[in-house]
């Protein structure tokens, strides 16, 4: 829920942060803040994300309670690089958090805490902040006006409806801007005129409440939270083309208090032609990075409707080999235009090599490929529901994975498959368990839905030589 007030049009002065740019407090020698970041990930690879943070940025994150989201300290000369981290969706600078914040019992006290709360908050470096991020500009794909951030875990958009014909792609060029986002670079100052103070701001108030003990809903909360942040800023509230998007996040006792980062989900940067199921990037990483792919590697996502996942291991794990296939037309076409889109834009940013990946249109269930000759299948199952039917899976899935333990390699193949279907899944799985040991489990949020990515590793057994291999 969000808040939008009366709109009294003040001044830009902002009570209580100093006005000071950080990309200034830098060049004149002023030692790099430190600050925490939120980010929303898809729900179940909070582990993941941390692993990536820590790789990548080098330090520590902790995993909230609330399911779908990491916390990680940073210099703010670190912010360029958290911005290029690949398994977040949404990302924002904490102003302040509680663990057990004690609400009031009654809704009035609660509200009015909250209003007290707004003049109390530590809000100078958090604001410092979102003044640096605004100045890390995109080269292209910058959305203005109205911030999409939300700041909660942002649940795949998946629509099984079977019929890929019904699908509705959004535009090209809002929806694709990986690229983009991978080139931010460093301008003197933010180019927009609140950033730097000749107009005042516009802000909205956004807040994200999980529990059933709060005396409160979060639309309450959002306007009584809201109400004064206007007045101790003198901020202009607006719910559309806000240039701050101040978070509210509570889950039961844990409250914390944000600025919004980004503009829209990260999660949105290399599909252009979209499908009935397209995953979130941000998934399609989680997965990959479970695979931990090898320089060499031969990689296979024998269903891979739009293509997200090979096109998303082409990018960021390019020593490897992808190859991606569908038994539908469609889809096939729809890998082809999203691996073309994402090739001329690396092209047009000076890129000479191309994607490593290749587009087959084939049967999952007899692929054109040689026996033992793959290192990882991964790929994201018809879960029977809008896609493909349950009845279907019952003949699908153990055929599926007996022609993945064909083409597998002995020993050390592995298979990453993502499915809703787990009875199916399981019982297929018993059919054909000399070929194929389950390593671990992933429990995901695929569109509001509860599935599993299960990590497989092929057994040592020769295929064609155990009685799984027998197929009826
Ligand atoms: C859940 S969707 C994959 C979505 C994909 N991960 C994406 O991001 O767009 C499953 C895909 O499996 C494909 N499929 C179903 N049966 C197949 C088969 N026997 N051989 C190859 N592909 C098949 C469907 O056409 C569909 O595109």
């Amino acid at each position: 829920m969000s808040y939008q007030g009366d709109g009294a049009d003040q001044g830009p002065e902002t009570a209580g942060a100093s006005p000071c740019s950080c990309a200034e407090s830098e060049a004149n020698g002023v030692d790099a803040i430190t600050v925490t970041i939120g980010a929303t990930v898809p729900t179940g690879f909070e582990v993941t994300a941390a692993e990536e943070v820590k790789e990548k940025i080098g330090v520590e994150a902790t995993i909230s309670k609330d399911r779908g989201r990491i916390y990680f300290p940073i210099t703010t000369d670190k912010l360029f690089q958290v911005h290029l981290l690949r398994s977040v969706d949404n990302l924002f600078v904490v102003v302040e958090e509680y663990n057990h914040y004690q609400f009031k019992e009654s809704k009035e006290e609660t509200l009015m805490e909250l209003q007290q709360l707004a003049s109390k908050l530590p809000w100078t470096n958090a604001l410092e902040v979102w003044k640096l991020n605004g100045s890390l500009k995109k080269r292209r794909g910058h959305r203005k006006g109205g911030n999409a951030a939300r700041g909660k875990p942002d649940t795949e958009a998946r629509d099984e409806t079977g019929s890929e014909m019904e699908q509705q792609p959004p535009p090209a060029d809002t929806t694709a801007a990986s690229e983009d986002q991978m080139e931010v670079e460093a301008c003197a100052q933010a180019s927009d005129g609140a950033a730097s103070g000749t107009r005042p701001l516009k802000f909205r108030v956004t807040c994200n409440r999980a529990g059933d003990k709060h005396s409160f809903s979060s639309n309450e909360a959002a306007r009584d939270f809201g109400g004064a942040v206007q007045e101790f800023f003198q901020w202009k509230a607006d719910m559309t083309k806000f240039d701050i998007e101040v978070l509210l996040n509570i889950h039961n006792e844990e409250m914390v208090i944000g600025i919004a980062l980004t503009e829209e989900s990260l999660h949105r940067r290399n599909i252009s032609h979209f499908g009935p199921t397209t995953l979130r990037s941000t998934l399609c990483y989680g997965m990959l990075r479970l695979c931990k792919p090898q320089p060499s590697d031969i990689i296979l996502d024998p269903m891979c409707g739009t293509g997200a996942i090979p096109l998303e291991g082409a990018i960021e794990f390019s020593s490897s080999f992808y190859i991606a296939g569908d038994n539908n037309d469609m889809a096939v076409n729809r890998t082809v235009n999203n691996v073309c889109h994402m090739q001329k834009r690396r092209a047009e940013k000076g890129r000479v090599s191309g994607l490593p990946i290749d587009t087959v249109r084939w049967d999952l269930c007899s692929l054109p490929v040689r026996t033992s000759s793959v290192d990882i299948i991964i790929t994201d199952m018809p879960f029977g529901k809008r896609m493909g039917s349950r009845k279907k899976n019952w003949d699908l899935y153990p055929s599926c994975l007996r022609e993945m333990a064909r083409v597998c390699r002995p020993g050390s193949g592995k298979a990453i498959l993502l499915t809703q279907d787990k009875k199916c899944f399981s019982k297929a799985m018993r059919s054909i368990e000399g070929l194929w040991r389950r390593l671990h489990t992933v429990w995901v949020n695929v569109g509001g839905l509860h599935a599993g990515v299960y990590l497989l590793k092929r057994t040592e057994a020769a295929f064609g030589q155990t009685p799984e291999d027998v197929y009826e």
